[in-house]
């Protein structure tokens, strides 16, 4: 295996500084500072939980990959890559490229590593962070929405601008918030003993940035910026399977801060909400819909 590149301390270092360009001034080159409000009140990842529904998590990989129009980039970077599932669906269409991973999450990264050694692997946080060089393609599936709504687009600004001209910036997150998986955990939230611990820390993400927005924010900087939504159906065995696929994700920084008695309560009412919200198919299992913003930028 190569050696693991530290994502966190790399810089761009290929374009003079002195004299700044439009394009500069559209980029915002410099790193947003804020830290990441929820990450900071979560457990760290766990891979194992994450990867029980491997398969309908990578789907929506798959489908922003094949909308990204490049033959052979050279340099990728995966990011947020979990435990590498988004990585090796990027690696087995771009072979000859030189593909790395990084994420935030060190369960994540110990995963990825295990599952591709040959592939280049590092921690680093999405609102500090550089690539050491110009890239041809970012990717990033469902990881955009635990960025602080506030940061997401000065973020994805800096990192367009370490692309090449030509280069793509491809992201996937959920667009749920309405949904009532998510709405349920918001009400559960306010509802129980637990409510006085969460609070104050106001759990859960808020709703992701319109098309509109993006489009607006992005375009200066692109010479096209393609975005849809898929609604997926996930049909699932049973309401637990919904209630074991959100502990994985966005459920997390509801029970994360509770103590075990409290986070076994929110569970249990949680599922009963759940029921109540998602009727039986004929066949006994239940239909999670999950609708998904995709964006496909390619820098001017
Ligand atoms: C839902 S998982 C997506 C994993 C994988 N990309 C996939 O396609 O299934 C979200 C990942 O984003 C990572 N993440 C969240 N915030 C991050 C940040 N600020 N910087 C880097 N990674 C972050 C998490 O650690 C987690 O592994």
């Amino acid at each position: 295996m190569s050696s693991v590149v530290d994502l966190r301390i790399a810089t761009i270092s290929t374009r003079p500084k002195s004299i700044p360009t439009q394009m500069d001034h559209l980029l915002q080159c410099h790193p947003p500072s804020r830290s990441y409000r929820a990450a900071a009140q979560t457990k760290d990842w766990s891979a194992a939980q994450y990867l029980k529904f491997e398969e309908q998590r990578t789907r929506p990989a798959r489908d922003l990959l094949s909308q990204v129009p490049l033959s052979s980039p050279k340099r990728i970077i995966d990011l947020g890559c979990g435990p590498g599932n988004s990585t090796a669906i990027v690696l087995n269409r771009y072979p000859s490229a030189h593909v790395t991973g990084m994420d935030s999450s060190a369960d994540m990264i110990k995963t990825a590593k295990a599952a591709l050694p040959q592939v280049d692997f590092a921690l680093g946080d999405l609102s500090s962070y550089t690539p050491g060089e110009p890239v041809d393609l970012l990717f990033s599936n469902a990881v955009f929405q635990w960025i602080a709504h506030a940061d997401r687009i000065p973020i994805m600004k800096h990192l367009i601008g370490s692309l090449q001209p030509g280069g793509v910036f491809a992201f996937q997150v959920p667009d749920n918030y309405l949904e009532p998986s998510h709405k349920s955990m918001r009400a559960v939230a306010q509802e129980g003993p637990w409510a006085e611990t969460l609070a104050p820390l106001k759990p859960g993400l808020g709703p992701f940035h319109t098309p509109q927005e993006l489009y607006d924010e992005l375009k200066p900087l692109c010479s096209s910026v393609d975005i849809w939504h898929t609604y997926y159906n996930h049909s699932l065995p049973g309401h637990e399977e919904i209630v074991e696929w959100v502990k994985g994700t966005g459920l997390r920084p509801f029970v994360d801060p509770l103590a075990a008695d409290q986070k076994e309560g929110f569970l249990k009412a949680y599922l009963e909400s759940i029921r109540k919200v998602y009727p039986s198919s004929v066949d006994g299992n239940v239909l999670l819909r999950y609708p998904r913003l995709f964006l496909v930028a390619v820098r001017a």
